[in-house]
């Protein structure tokens, strides 16, 4: 399998074609944006971190019984990944209050849920990433109600078992945005990242943020952070 054009540059990431229809390369950039875009900088090693971790959480959750895009790490940076057309939907999950859920609705972060909840925003920068419910989803032919449904009990089963493995390395998973495509054979498939870009993780002792929230809020220590958590994911 080899690499040819690229297709895509998002944000923080680039997509390259390959000589399979089915397969393509996605190569992980240390850019972070924030702000849709508005905020620019760069979190250095972030690229590899990323990859990585997403990488190793993918293969978790495939032994979960969760069908996602990952196909093969082929460099530090770069991953082989099932080609898919991404539903337009970043979904998200929460567990305790932060970020938008507190300032929406007025409440402090830290707040832990009772059961966790299910939000969807409509995937446009231009338009700020709109919160929509599932009507709206299906007004907008975003995806199907059946997909939506589908897209439900996955996040949730995969909260489940992100939960349980970031706790026993004493990190409370706060919440976490996923992005869902579909294959060619109309296959339903976890795509995109999990990564501390893309999750709240709090160290389950003090607190502390271990995640993007240090870039998007000018806190300092935002390598050391991706630093702990590639460390306490894959023990390096
Ligand atoms: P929020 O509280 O800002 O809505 O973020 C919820 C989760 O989604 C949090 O873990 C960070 C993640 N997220 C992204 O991955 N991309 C985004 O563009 C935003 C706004 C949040």
């Amino acid at each position: 399998m080899k690499k040819t054009v690229q297709m895509y540059e998002g944000k923080a990431k680039k997509v390259f074609a390959t000589d399979d229809p089915n397969l393509v390369i996605v190569s992980y950039k240390d850019d972070a944006t924030a702000l849709d875009g508005l905020k620019k900088g760069s979190i250095s090693g972030k690229g590899a971190i990323n990859n990585r971790i997403s990488n190793y959480l993918m293969q978790i959750l495939e032994k979960n019984g969760i069908k996602t895009h990952y196909v093969k790490e082929i460099s530090e940076n770069e991953t082989v990944v099932k080609k898919v057309s991404i539903v337009p939907l970043e979904v998200i999950v929460r567990n305790i209050s932060a970020g938008h859920f507190a300032s929406r609705y007025g409440v402090e972060e830290g707040i832990v849920f009772d059961e966790p909840t299910f939000e969807l925003s409509y995937k446009n920068d231009d338009l700020h990433d709109p919160l929509l419910n599932v009507s709206h989803a299906i007004a907008l032919k975003l995806a199907t109600k059946e997909e939506i449904a589908e897209i439900r009990s996955m996040a949730l089963k995969i909260n489940e078992v992100l939960k349980a493995y970031f706790l026993n390395l004493n990190i409370k998973l706060v919440d976490f945005k996923l992005e869902f495509g579909k294959t060619s054979n109309g296959e339903i498939v976890l795509a995109d990242e999990i990564s501390p870009d893309t999750c709240r993780f709090w160290d389950a002792a003090t607190n502390e943020k271990l995640d993007k929230d240090r870039f998007r809020r000018d806190m300092g220590g935002v390598e050391d952070a991706y630093n702990e958590m590639i460390r306490r994911v894959l023990g390096n």
